[in-house]
This record gives C-alpha cells, sequence and structure tokens, in this order.
C-alpha cells in the first residue's frame, strides 16, 4: 500500500481567480496553464495499519498546524472513495523554490493525489484524479497534465464536471519560462484570501470574469498556431486583469513590489527594442517571464542585472504526473 508519484508545477496564462464554492474548490472561471519541468515534488504514500494518526514530512521535516491539516483533509478524501479507514505515512521532497513565487501547492497536491490514490489502490483515469486533486488546491488539477491544459470550471455544485482537460502536450512546443526571483518576497495575503476578498468585494470583479471566454478562444487559437506575440499579448493582458482586481477590493491590495514593476517595465522596453518577451503574475511579487529559446541569453542577462532581482529560474515545458 504505498506509492510515489511525481507532478510538475504549472504557470496560468489565464488565471483562475476567484471561487464560487470554497469547500470543494469551484471557480468562478476557466483558466489555461503551462505545466514546467523545472519544478516539481515527488512524494511517497505509504497506508499503513499500525499508524493511529497521518504523518506528514516535507523535506525531511515532520510537519504541524496548517499545511499537516490540509494533507490530512485531502487524504480523507481519498479514505472516503476507497472505503478504507487506514493511516498513511506522506513524504514529500519540494523542488520548488519557495523564493521563486511558485505556488509548491500546485504539484504538492497533484504529487499527494497521484500516490495516495495508487497507494490505497485506486485506479483513477486522469479526469477522476484532476477532478480529486482540485479539491487539495485549485491550480493544482490542472498539473495532473502535462503541457498546455485547461481547467473546466463546470456547472455542477457537485464538482463533477469541473476538472482539468489536456490542450496541447509538452513537446507540442518549445516555449520557455524565466522565473524571476526578487530579493524581498514577503507576501501578506495568501491567494486564498486575496480570491475570497476580490470576490466578495471589488467593483472590478465582474469585468473580470466576463473578459475570460475570448481570453480563452484566442490563447487556445494561439497555442495551436505556436503564435508567439498572440500567445504573449493574452497572458500579459489577462494577468494585469486580474491584479486589477485586486485594487478595486476593499480593502485594497496588491502582490506587486517596486521591483515587480521595475521587471515588467524592463520586459516592456524589450519587445519596444525586437525581443519578443511577456511577463505574468501569480499571488506574490515574483514576474515570470515567456519567452522562445533563441531569445534565453538576452532575457537572461537583462534580467539577472536589474536592482532587486536575486536569482532567476529557466524552464521549458514539463510532464504531466508520473509514477516512480
Ligand atoms: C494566482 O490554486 O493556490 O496562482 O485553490 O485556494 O488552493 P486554492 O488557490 P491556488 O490559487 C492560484 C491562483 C493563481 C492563478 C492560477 O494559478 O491560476
Amino acid at each position: 500500500m504505498k506509492a510515489t508519484a511525481k507532478a510538475h508545477t504549472n504557470i496560468a496564462l489565464i488565471k483562475y481567480w476567484g471561487k464560487r464554492n470554497e469547500s470543494i474548490i469551484l471557480p468562478t472561471n476557466n483558466s489555461l496553464s503551462l505545466t514546467l519541468d523545472g519544478f516539481y515534488t515527488t512524494t511517497t504514500v505509504a497506508f499503513d495499519d499500525s499508524l493511529s494518526e497521518d504523518r506528514f514530512k516535507l523535506d525531511n521535516q515532520l510537519i504541524a498546524g496548517d499545511q499537516y491539516n490540509r494533507v490530512t483533509a485531502f487524504l480523507e478524501l481519498i479514505r472516503k472513495m476507497a472505503g478504507k479507514h487506514i493511516y498513511a505515512d506522506v513524504e514529500s521532497v519540494n523542488d520548488v523554490p519557495t523564493a521563486a513565487g511558485f505556488a509548491s501547492s500546485a504539484s504538492g497536491f497533484a504529487a499527494l493525489a497521484a500516490a495516495g490514490t495508487k497507494a490505497i489502490g485506486l485506479n483513477l483515469t486522469n479526469q477522476e484524479l484532476s477532478q480529486l486533486t482540485r479539491q487539495g488546491s485549485g491550480s493544482a488539477c490542472r498539473s495532473i497534465y502535462g503541457g498546455f491544459a485547461e481547467w473546466e470550471m463546470g456547472t455542477k455544485e457537485d464538482g463533477s464536471d469541473s476538472y482539468a482537460v489536456p490542450i496541447a502536450p509538452a513537446d507540442h512546443w518549445d516555449i520557455r519560462v524565466a522565473a524571476v526571483v526578487l530579493s524581498s518576497t514577503k507576501k501578506k495575503v495568501s491567494s486564498r484570501t486575496g480570491m475570497k476578498r476580490t470576490v466578495e468585494t471589488s467593483p472590478f470583479f465582474q469585468g473580470w470574469i466576463d473578459s475570460i471566454p475570448n481570453d480563452l478562444t484566442q490563447i487556445k487559437h494561439g497555442i495551436q498556431d505556436r503564435d508567439f506575440q498572440k500567445v504573449g499579448e493574452i497572458a500579459e493582458a489577462n494577468c494585469l486583469k486580474m491584479h486589477a482586481t485586486t485594487l478595486g477590493a476593499n480593502p485594497p491590495f496588491t502582490y506587486w513590489h517596486d521591483t515587480t514593476l521595475a521587471v515588467m517595465q524592463t520586459i516592456q522596453e524589450m519587445r519596444a527594442q525586437g525581443i519578443p518577451a511577456y511577463f505574468t503574475i501569480d499571488a506574490g511579487p515574483n514576474v515570470k517571464v515567456l519567452y522562445l529559446p533563441e531569445h534565453e541569453k538576452n532575457v537572461e542577462q537583462t534580467l539577472i542585472n536589474l536592482p532587486g532581482v536575486s536569482d532567476i529560474r529557466l524552464s521549458k515545458p514539463g510532464q504531466g504526473v508520473t509514477y516512480l
């Protein structure tokens, strides 16, 4: 009753920003992401009759508190599905530097769902696995697939039609992502809290939701045609719209720091000089830059020399969940 799985994190090009059901995590809009090879979590789950509670080790440290509670609540879903009441030993190793501003929860819950269901003897389809993973962390449901994936919000209130579907595999297109790590990365509002506050109070929220269907249609054409300018322009604009909703919230907030803006402006200046590069930003101050392989050196050199930038982590499209 033991299994190991590996899952990569993903970066949303069309953001998930808003829940219509917080307990089983149902979103207010479809989202679309690219799975990245550079950042991943490897998790081993072993169900064991002799345990009297779950145990969770992350990077070799025993975890308690909120992080433990989220893991054990998720294992409870797996136990219910399997109809078995056995506790588990969970060991996760993160290759997602928290400083890079990637939600390790995406690769974390995808790996936990895959290893946990396999260990308990469930043989889920990718669709079932994605639907389950969604309940650990929304964005994680997209990490079941490699390459480009879309999370369909669904319409049913039991969540049975809310899961990710593959759009194009990792080898469809060698598009690159540079994670720009800033020296000061203090995050004040978690994505969960920020999303909730935006839905409940921002007058810009409805405008955000109304703009999604067209962004999705256009970006999917761009991905199929490998049209970098189209994909980049839509992703950057979609990110700016998401961040605009936070300025309208009550109390208002932003994830941006001064260096975040400096990186954004640098990318726009690079474009003016003929280097195609676009940015996107999640619920934190770090910036992710989309570019094509032939511009890698230029992008990396320009960004690493900016004051306030401490590191650049480069990534290619990554694979979906694998079992080790
Ligand atoms: C800005 O998936 O971390 O990165 O479902 O509450 O766990 P929960 O939220 P989470 O939110 C991710 C928000 C985002 C956009 C995205 O990844 O689509």
